[in-house]
């Protein structure tokens, strides 16, 4: 197996405090890092490189583990433009644009969901992420929610069944029906191609008791649990997803006390989506409270049609510096270390022996720059799974 050494790195994030600086991102200066077949074999001072058969010179820049992007939305067809519009006018944003996004999404052929997911995710890698969760929930029938997960694995093994979403148009009339669905016929042909179970639990969509019973009968399947929690309103979700060990609370935007508790309580990580917020004009989630709580906090895209179309992990990381309270060295670790914590991985998301080889060089000299020079594109490389990329 051929080895590469990618060198002169004038500042390396490993999230491994013991590897570099003892702060959480484990910085190195004038760092190498060595690859050999899918993984990183070694981390450290430039200097004190083993030889390798390869050699790549970073030039003096930064490189950071590739971004994890543990919550996105990406098999869908059409879009929202007319929504966005609308809502820049005025018109407040609610879960009932999702219909819009079904319609479109079951009218699609397998080959137009397949082509909009592989651009989406193009887009993505050359912003520097190299793993991604998405899901399903724009189907809502037993055939189009398997076929959205069945699309989604060819490319991740990160993929969650999202049938609750909202309640299927069809059901309106009748949302236990709906529930029976879901947790029934539905939830038996999509368990096989996921490995987790999401629900929207909001206001115009799952209250926690539905929250809670279609949890449940996904974790049954062998399912885990993650949770669209505390969105657009306060609500159960938070509570739900502590009480199920959940891997994930996502959104985390209205936030009581006793959530904030649970969450410093127990395992499950805060994934904050600050494109929604930007998306949508609304408040912002207060990650500082989170972090000062002890909580374990993650940053991704959300990236959909309605509420976040971005797919750029840097963009998020400089609203969570410059309007959610996070430092950008918190902020950096979120959207790598903390994917990895929400998706309850370790193999990714640092820069240390064993991991795999998933790393974004920046075109920067610091990782703080991804805040500090927000908009510009600052991916210079990406290597995923050893291989170059970008
Ligand atoms: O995470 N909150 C629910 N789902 C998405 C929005 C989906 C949509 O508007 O199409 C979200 O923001
Ligand atoms: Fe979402």
């Amino acid at each position: 197996m051929s080895s590469t050494v990618i060198s002169d790195i004038a500042q390396l994030v490993t999230n491994d405090p013991s590897l570099g600086d003892e702060s959480p991102l484990g910085l190195v200066r004038d760092a190498a890092v060595v690859i050999e077949g899918d993984r990183v074999v070694w981390t450290g001072e430039s200097s004190k490189a083993p030889p390798t058969d390869n050699r790549v010179d970073a030039g003096g820049r930064a490189v950071v583990p590739g971004f994890v992007d543990s919550h996105s939305h990406l098999v869908f067809a059409g879009d929202r433009t007319e929504e966005f519009n609308a809502r820049m006018s005025g018109r407040p944003y609610s879960a009932g644009g999702i219909r819009t996004t079904v319609a479109a999404t079951r009218a699609a052929s397998d080959a137009e969901l397949e082509a909009n997911l592989t651009r989406h995710l193009a887009e993505a890698l050359r912003q520097g992420t190299t793993t991604f969760e998405t899901k399903s929930g724009y189907g809502l029938t037993t055939a189009d929610e398997a076929r959205a997960l069945r699309l989604a694995a060819r490319h991740t093994d990160e993929v969650t069944f999202l049938g609750a979403h909202i309640v299927a148009p069809e059901y309106a009339g009748d949302p236990a029906a709906y529930v029976d669905l879901v947790t029934g016929e539905m939830l038996d042909a999509c368990a096989p191609h996921a490995r987790w179970i999401d629900v929207f639990c909001e206001e115009g969509a799952f209250d926690g008791d539905q929250a809670r019973a279609i949890l449940t009968a996904g974790r049954a399947k062998g399912l885990h649990p993650r949770v669209h929690a505390n969105q657009l309103t306060y609500g159960p979700g938070v509570r739900l997803a502590v009480e199920l060990d959940a891997a994930s609370a996502d959104h985390c935007t209205h936030l009581g006390d006793t959530d904030v508790d649970a969450l410093a309580s127990g395992r499950t990580v805060a994934t904050l989506l600050p494109g929604a917020e930007f998306s949508t004009r609304a408040e912002w989630p207060d990650a500082r409270r989170l972090l000062d709580a002890g909580v374990t906090v993650a940053l991704s895209t959300d990236c959909n049609p309605g509420s976040s179309f971005t797919s750029s992990v840097p963009f998020c990381v400089a609203l969570a510096v410059r309007d959610m309270g996070m430092t950008p060295d918190e902020a950096v670790w979120s959207a790598t270390a903390g994917g990895a914590a929400a998706l309850r991985r370790t193999d990714i998301g640092r820069l240390t022996p064993g991991a795999y080889a998933d790393l974004t060089l920046l075109d920067a000299p610091s990782h703080v720059h991804l805040a500090y020079r927000p908009g510009v594109p600052l991916v210079a490389g990406v290597w995923r799974r050893g291989v170059r990329e970008v």
